[in-house]
């Protein structure tokens, strides 16, 4: 089959997202070598991963991030959930057309815009997607001081992320921009993936209930 005809696996996804097509698994095999252990054919015959095994989730996240986006070093701890790349990405394209629509129609690319990411958590998944793909700055806020140390390494381990992200401690879990932004600090946007949480014992309920599923017991 030409490259032309070849089926779009995964036409919901936007049309920038790399990973609209089936993904190669040999070149991810190659990048992530570990991956190898986690590949078998699915009830169709056709190689795939086990997706109910976190480790194969993570490994394959990891993998997809060094081929397409050339990060090299994302390593955060297993109790963090692993954010799955194809969505992240598509979050990031859609913000950018909201840019575009304010830019006759250009999405803006460059160190001329700056976005403040609320909860950037461990696995600085967002700034990393946003920096790759259209070389914006970021500033990246948490109240978790586990994640900022996570995300500040995967930020420095990587040459291309380095000087681009900020990382910003929020000593008040009650704010947002207070404690965050400095007066006179301009920004372009604000994303936010929110813990939709109104106390502890739901989010203990919701992280316990993620995990099953992410295990494939729905
Ligand atoms: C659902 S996670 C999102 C992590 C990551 N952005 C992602 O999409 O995978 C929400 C994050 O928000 C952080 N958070 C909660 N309240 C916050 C606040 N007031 N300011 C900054 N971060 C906050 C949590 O610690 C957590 O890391």
């Amino acid at each position: 089959m030409s490259s032309e005809k070849k089926p779009k696996e995964k036409a919901r996804l936007h049309v920038r997202n790399k990973n609209r097509e089936r993904y190669d698994l040999e070149a991810l095999k190659t990048v992530q070598p570990e991956l190898k252990g986690f590949i078998k054919p699915n009830k169709f015959g056709v190689e795939s991963i086990d997706f109910s095994n976190p480790r194969a989730v993570k490994l394959l996240n990891k993998a997809l991030l060094n081929h397409y986006y050339g990060i090299e070093n994302w390593e955060f701890p297993d109790e963090n959930l692993c954010p799955p790349i194809p969505g992240r990405a598509d979050y990031i394209h859609h913000i950018a057309d909201v840019l575009g629509d304010t830019n006759a129609g250009n999405v803006p690319s460059g160190n001329k815009i700056t976005c403040l990411e609320i909860g950037v958590g461990a696995s600085c998944i967002y700034p990393i997607i946003g920096v790759t793909e259209y070389g914006w700055n970021f500033i990246g806020s948490d109240i978790d001081p586990k994640s900022i140390v996570s995300a500040k390494h995967i930020v420095n381990s990587n040459p291309s992320l380095k000087g681009k992200i900020e990382c910003r401690l929020q000593k008040s879990a009650r704010d947002i921009f207070r404690g965050i932004l400095s007066p006179d600090e301009k920004i372009d946007l604000v994303i936010c993936n929110p813990p939709f949480h109104s106390s502890m014992e739901e989010a203990q309920k919701g992280s316990r209930r993620k995990k099953r599923t992410s295990r494939g017991k729905k």
